[in-house]
């Protein structure tokens, strides 16, 4: 096969468990995945909390596309594609501030806070020809937010951001990022770079669980880690492609802490927030992790006590802390990525409480993380393999639970798969909505040795 679109359809095979190596080393197949699952997904690009003030902007990217996020003087977060409208020099260079105007380095055109060309210089010498009004910053075509996270998109054609999350993974996502009426980023995105491509990231936090014992086994070497791995809990996934675990520890090994660790003090207010179900569910895992389609994944574990130790001296009623990372996997070329971490926190919580979840967020999975680590090692690791002719002709293997049925017993909206142990249902379900967006109509695909 000369090239990575010509047989798109046998890329993912998720009916029988296989997807292509070449998904993950192919360049003709990134270019069409910029257009395709970037160009018309909604995509995250900032927490509400760190635009709160009219001026306030931070830089961003959707896919390889910079965007600046600017809170406008009313009121209004737009997204403006972060590429100056004159000869193309990418306009504001800092990641985050407070501004009325953004002034080019180059030739010095100035836009608003809401994208509009408001001064170009030697204006007069355009001898009228120069319709301002049409070169202010190109924008996503629109914004919307959930719990906090602010999505945008390219699309026109994209449903709203409600109906794309979905109502399945919305009530799992209430738990995490609308338990208290602040849920908030603790600061500015941690960011590194890594050798692998995206989608590993984005599978991997969908729904592999059956690489905790091996990939993070040194907690139980070092008898950290009681469970030494084993979790117990749900896995679910929506039509388009987001997909959620919930899990617990085998009995007699890790407890679950009620309210995920947070302080007793915030248990009224989350009573409060949260359905009956909802209350059921927090209370009884004390790990979550996703991805919302196709690059933004969450994390939230409580119990990590032998992250904080410094924190929580061992005693029999030592309290438990929690931390809440989400994480975006920002496509680089087919074989890199880099890394944007966000510690999110409850502003009501003591300061004590969030200095300990802080530490145990960056031992576990800050740019220097033990799982971080030991995570990427492995997605750099395959995708340096699958550049090879030989590897990237090879069908990878997610067959585990094929024959999975719903749970009887789940207490959310979605059906929720029981996972006794661990599967791979997830995972298929991301691949598969990868090419479906692949595959889109809309955009037509390159005709056999036509060049991109
Ligand atoms: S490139 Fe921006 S003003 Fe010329
Ligand atoms: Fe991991």
């Amino acid at each position: 096969m000369p090239g990575g679109l010509a047989q798109l359809a046998d890329l993912v095979d998720s009916k029988n468990g296989f997807v292509s190596a070449r998904i993950f080393a192919d360049q003709q197949l990134y270019e069409r995945e910029l257009e395709t699952v970037f160009g018309d997904s909604w995509l995250f690009v900032a927490h509400e909390s760190e635009v709160p003030h009219p001026g306030d902007f931070v830089t961003r990217y959707m896919g390889e596309d910079p965007v600046i996020v600017c809170r406008g003087r009313d009121d209004q977060v737009r997204v403006l594609l972060n590429v100056c409208r004159h000869r193309g020099r990418k306009l504001c260079l800092e990641d985050a501030g407070n501004i009325r105007t953004f002034q080019c380095a180059y030739h010095g055109w100035t836009y608003n806070e809401a994208g509009e060309l408001t001064g170009v210089p030697f204006f007069d010498a355009y001898q009228g020809k120069l319709d301002k009004a049409s070169l202010g910053l190109h924008q996503a075509a629109r914004v919307e937010t959930c719990f906090g996270l602010i999505f945008a998109t390219w699309s026109d054609c994209a449903p709203p951001l409600s109906g794309y999350i979905g109502e399945e993974l919305a009530w799992m996502m209430r738990i995490l990022f609308d338990r208290t009426a602040h849920v908030e980023v603790a600061g500015p995105p941690m960011r590194w770079t890594v050798d692998a491509n995206w989608k590993l990231g984005a599978a991997n936090f969908s729904g592999d669980g059956h690489h905790l014992p091996t990939t993070h086994g040194y907690g139980a070497a070092l008898g950290l880690d009681a469970s030494r791995g084993h979790r117990i809990g749900y896995v679910l996934h929506t039509d388009e492609g987001h997909c959620s675990q919930m899990r617990y520890c085998p009995p007699g090994t890790i407890d679950t802490p009620p309210y995920l660790g947070l302080p007793e003090a915030l248990w009224p207010e989350v009573d409060a927030r949260l359905s009956p179900e909802q209350l059921d569910v927090m209370n009884s895992h004390l790990s979550y992790s996703g991805n919302i389609f196709p690059n933004l994944s969450f994390l939230c574990v409580a119990t990590v006590g032998f992250l904080n130790t410094e924190w929580q001296p061992e005693t029999a009623d030592r309290p438990v802390v929690s931390f809440l990372t989400i994480r975006q996997w920002q496509p680089r070329g087919p074989d890199g990525m880099e890394v944007w971490s966000w510690q999110l926190l409850d502003r009501d919580v003591p300061e004590s409480w969030k200095e300990a979840s802080r530490v145990c967020y960056e031992r576990a999975f800050g740019m220097a993380g033990l799982h971080e680590q030991d995570d990427v090692e492995n997605w750099a690791a395959i995708t340096e393999a699958v550049r090879s002719p030989r590897a990237r002709q090879l069908r990878l293997n997610y067959q585990m639970c094929m024959e999975a049925t719903p749970a009887p017993d789940w207490r959310g909206p979605a059906s929720a798969y029981a996972s006794p142990s661990f599967s791979e249902i997830n995972e298929r379900a991301f691949y598969d909505a990868w090419l479906r967006r692949m595959a889109s109509p809309t955009i037509p695909l390159p005709q056999a040795g036509e060049a991109r």
